[in-house]
């Protein structure tokens, strides 16, 4: 199969290569997949891609007029691809559902160790011979509540890291996993969850319901001074709205790997641009805002499950078997419909 591999950075393309043992002619494309960009597929039967590529109808449209009729995402959250619209023009959409729960869980954890005891303050203080500790006054996670929001594969491994830290753990999904309660967690209703929670970690997917799930309204219904983690994706945050909580302390930390409006900034080095994006230049101001740019699957295990996948994705669809990552649609992925 020829596949136009979008958005592709040097430190996939050897693990992808290396995955593919020769089975299909990838051709590796730095652009990202959106409408202007969706030409360079010509010739391909395949487009990979990637969280901040664009699957959407003026995309689909494209892709159909050349000939191109398998969509393979190397991620798993499928919220920028217009499922519904593909489905009709009979596109098969492949993701890769759970390459590794544990990269994105653990690095949920390691934004609240810094968070918690100001690793990045620290680690700045110490090379600038500042060995004060004022200002580094941390607490224990130990006996600490954490509330897990989406307990599927990310969120039930970080539920099962809290509990073993010693925290008790609240969870909300609609689909509750019986493996984890009563052992690792308590299941109860959201307002429950923001109410008792100290620390609130996002594990849903975005879709037209969890948007701005943590809004003005939700963050009020929050302790003072709680602590918000977001490896989800970037929308389930109104941004603005944590930015005002922020300022009055009833938001007391922000761990975040995404972001709102990523697609314009990260996986590239813009040190040498003049940041234009207030809002996210706001967030940056907060000693108790820690932000990483979407690294959170970015462990050698993950790519190599995920070039593995996607390729064994391909190779199933070539062979005319049914891809058992399938994106199917439902109404759930068509609410997750991208708007451009
Ligand atoms: P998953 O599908 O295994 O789990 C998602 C869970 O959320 C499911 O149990 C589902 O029932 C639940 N859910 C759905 N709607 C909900 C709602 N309204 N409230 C609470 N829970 C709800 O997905 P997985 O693999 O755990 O990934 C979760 C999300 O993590 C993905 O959708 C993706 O957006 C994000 N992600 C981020 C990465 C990163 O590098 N930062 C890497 C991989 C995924």
């Amino acid at each position: 199969m020829r596949v136009s591999v979008f958005s592709t950075k040097s430190y996939e393309r050897e693990f992808l290569e290396g995955a593919n043992h020769g089975r299909h002619e990838l051709v590796f494309l730095e652009a990202r997949l959106e409408p202007s960009t969706a030409v360079l597929a010509q010739g391909s039967d395949a487009v990979c891609i990637f969280v901040n590529d664009i699957v959407d109808r003026a995309v689909l449209e494209t892709l159909t007029e050349l000939g191109v009729g398998v969509i393979a995402l190397r991620c798993s959250g499928y919220n920028n691809v217009d499922v519904g619209t593909a489905s009709q023009r009979e596109l098969t959409v492949v993701n890769v559902p759970a390459y590794s729960p544990h990269a994105v869980a653990e690095h949920t954890l390691a934004l609240l160790l810094t968070l918690n005891r100001k690793i990045h303050r620290a680690w700045n203080r110490v090379r600038e011979g500042n060995f004060a500790l004022d200002g580094l006054l941390g607490y224990d996670l130990q006996g600490r509540t954490a509330g897990v929001v989406g307990t599927g594969a990310i969120g039930g491994v970080t539920a099962r890291t809290f509990s073993c830290l010693g925290m008790r753990v609240l969870g909300h999904d609609p689909s509750p996993d019986p493996e984890l309660e009563p052992d690792v967690l308590e299941y109860v209703e959201l307002d429950a969850l923001f109410a008792e929670a100290d620390i609130i970690s996002l594990h849903c997917p975005l879709t037209d319901g969890t948007r701005h799930l943590i809004d003005s309204e939700t963050l009020g219904l929050m302790k003072h001074g709680a602590t918000l983690l977001n490896t989800g994706r970037g929308a389930l945050i109104d941004t603005p709205a944590v930015i005002d909580a922020l300022k009055t302390g009833q938001l007391g930390g922000l761990g975040i790997d995404v972001y709102e409006e990523e697609a314009s900034l990260f996986f590239e080095d813009r040190s040498e641009q003049i940041l234009l994006d207030d809002t996210f230049a706001r967030l940056l101001t907060f000693p108790n805002v820690v932000v990483t740019a979407h690294q959170g699957f970015f462990t050698t295990d993950a790519m190599e499950t995920i070039a593995r996948t996607t390729m064994e994705n391909l190779s199933l669809i070539e062979g005319g078997e049914a891809a058992q990552n399938r994106v199917a649609w439902t109404d759930d992925s068509a609410d997750s419909a991208p708007s451009g």
